[in-house]
């Protein structure tokens, strides 16, 4: 089997039940991403709950005053995040009429929105084969295929984001980014990787030579 078949796989028997797979509305997958954004999933999951239920739609969202969104922020951290939001969500209600784009190139478009956003969210909400790039599927690529790119150099993410292009599922590309997600985030873990357990160990080059604490490299700056 492929990699990316094996880690689909996995997926389909170990995810995890997070509300923002069950939708396919982009304002709603913005949200939770952004949200996600330097945030573990525990952490952010009851603020997701309390934005969407607040403010369903982009358009409440953006009617909102900036304390409202701020309020509703706190203990989150990094709050420039929640007022790039608040204007975002005004850009969408005026150059957009209202409706959030799903496609990459409009969405790359849009403050705060950089590729890693653009591509979870017109993979999900539109299943535009654009492979999402996060922290998880970086140590899972350098594992996996033995790169000793350091992720954090000027080049890695073209060279990492290039091959996750090449290994996305073309007929599935919104499971295969969740799946490759969810595989660096569970399995491939940063300390203590499960590799006993692992359906891509027999071929994973970190495994192979040793160097699963020791990949990824990055640079010290
Ligand atoms: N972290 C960022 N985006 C995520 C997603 N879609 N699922 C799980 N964890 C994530």
């Amino acid at each position: 089997m492929s990699f990316i078949d094996e880690v689909i796989g996995w997926y389909l028997v170990n995810k995890r039940d997070l509300p923002w797979r069950n939708t396919t509305d982009p304002y709603i997958i913005w949200l939770s991403e952004i949200i996600l954004q330097q945030t573990r999933v525990e952490q952010g999951l009851p603020y997701f709950y309390r934005f969407a239920e607040k403010y369903p739609s982009v358009s409440e969202f953006a009617a909102a005053t900036e304390d409202e969104i701020l309020n509703l922020w706190q203990g989150l951290g990094y709050y420039s995040r929640g007022r790039n939001m608040h204007r975002t969500a005004q850009m969408v209600m005026e150059d957009h009429a209202g409706y959030f784009p799903k496609k990459y190139d409009e969405l790359i478009k849009l403050k705060g929105v950089g590729e890693y956003t653009a591509a979870a969210i017109s993979s999900f909400a539109a299943n535009e084969a654009k492979a999402v790039v996060d922290g998880n599927v970086f140590r899972l690529l350098a594992r996996y295929f033995g790169i000793e790119e350091p992720i954090n150099s000027p080049k890695a993410k073209r060279v990492f984001t290039a091959l996750a292009n090449e290994l996305i599922d073309e007929k599935n590309p919104a499971t295969s980014n969740q799946a490759l997600m969810e595989f660096g985030s569970l399995q491939c873990r940063p300390k203590n990787p499960l590799c006993g357990s692992c359906p891509l160990q027999p071929d994973c080059e970190a495994f192979k030579k040793g160097l699963t604490d020791i990949l990824p490299l990055k640079l010290k700056k």
